[in-house]
């Protein structure tokens, strides 16, 4: 598996109205690599999503997979957002189910076992019966995240999605998809906005610049991370903390004169 990104911008609205969003974005994510995309609120962080999710359409530039241009949503690709998204009249094991019954190419038993065993996976399995507004935040993205990951998917693209939940189930949750990582080689892109997420979590970091959203800089981490808990306090890990968010300080306006990055202004949220 093979996903890339090759010079991508994006354009919202037209003549005066017309505003770049994203400009000349490439990267390129190989089978097994888990991938984060970190900025500002604003950078365009859920529109890059969204094309790599095929929900919208480059302005310029191509998106493929595995050579194949994406033109469309697909199951190959299982996006996961910070809201949730449960049907709420659904119960958990429906929620999980859903998705593949809409694919078509799974037999009645094979949805059934592959609810089950996702649901496992998500440490779930006995809650299967519950409506969603029976569950904390955490459990419905775990459920979410089942449900991406028995559709099929050959990458995993998740935007914020633990942006929700309160700080110490963020942190617990940071630890599940890293366990499950590991334990699935999945493929994933994650975009957040949140800096120790992505170091805890990705191999390969690119940081996105505002204004408009493009690759200011990319880095590679390699931390060793057997306990997350403890490689969060790790000076190394503090060290290259504070150079991704010197990175993101140090932008510089863009080349063609649009307005580069404005300074402080914009908290954390998305
Ligand atoms: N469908 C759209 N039409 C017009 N502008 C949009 C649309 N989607 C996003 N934008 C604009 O693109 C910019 C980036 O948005 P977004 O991708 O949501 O950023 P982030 O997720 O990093 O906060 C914002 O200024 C937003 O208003
Ligand atoms: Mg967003």
């Amino acid at each position: 598996m093979n996903f890339s990104v090759q010079s991508v911008s994006k354009t919202f609205g037209e003549g005066r109205h017309a505003r770049l969003v994203l400009k000349d974005i490439s990267l390129r994510v190989c089978s097994g690599e888990f991938t984060a995309i970190v900025g500002r609120s604003g950078s365009g962080k859920s529109t890059l999503l969204r094309l790599l999710a095929g929900l919208e359409r480059p302005s310029r530039g191509l998106i493929s997979m595995n050579g194949q241009p994406v033109t469309g949503p697909g199951p190959d690709r299982g996006p996961v957002f910070q809201n949730y998204s449960l049907y709420p009249w659904l119960n958990l094991a429906q929620n999980v189910a859903f998705g593949m019954d809409l694919q078509g190419r799974f037999s009645r038993r094979e949805i059934q076992e592959r609810t089950a065993y996702f649901l496992d996976v998500v440490g779930l399995g006995d809650r299967r019966k519950l409506l969603p507004r029976e569950c904390s935040g955490g459990m419905q993205q775990r459920v979410a995240i089942a449900r991406a990951l028995a559709a099929g998917p050959k990458v995993l693209l998740l935007d914020e999605p633990f942006g929700a939940l309160d700080l110490h189930i963020r942190a617990a949750m940071q630890n599940f998809l890293y366990r499950l990582w590991e334990r699935t080689r999945l493929t994933a892109i994650l975009i957040t906005h949140d800096l120790e997420e992505a170091l805890l979590l990705a191999q390969q970091i690119h940081v996105l610049a505002p204004n408009p959203g493009r690759i200011s800089h990319t880095l590679a981490t390699g931390f060793n991370r057997q306990d997350l808990d403890k490689l969060r306090f790790s000076p190394s890990f503090l060290q290259q903390r504070q150079s991704l968010a010197q990175a993101m300080e140090s932008v510089e306006p863009c080349a063609d004169g649009s307005q580069g990055f404005r300074s402080r202004r914009e908290d954390g949220r998305n």
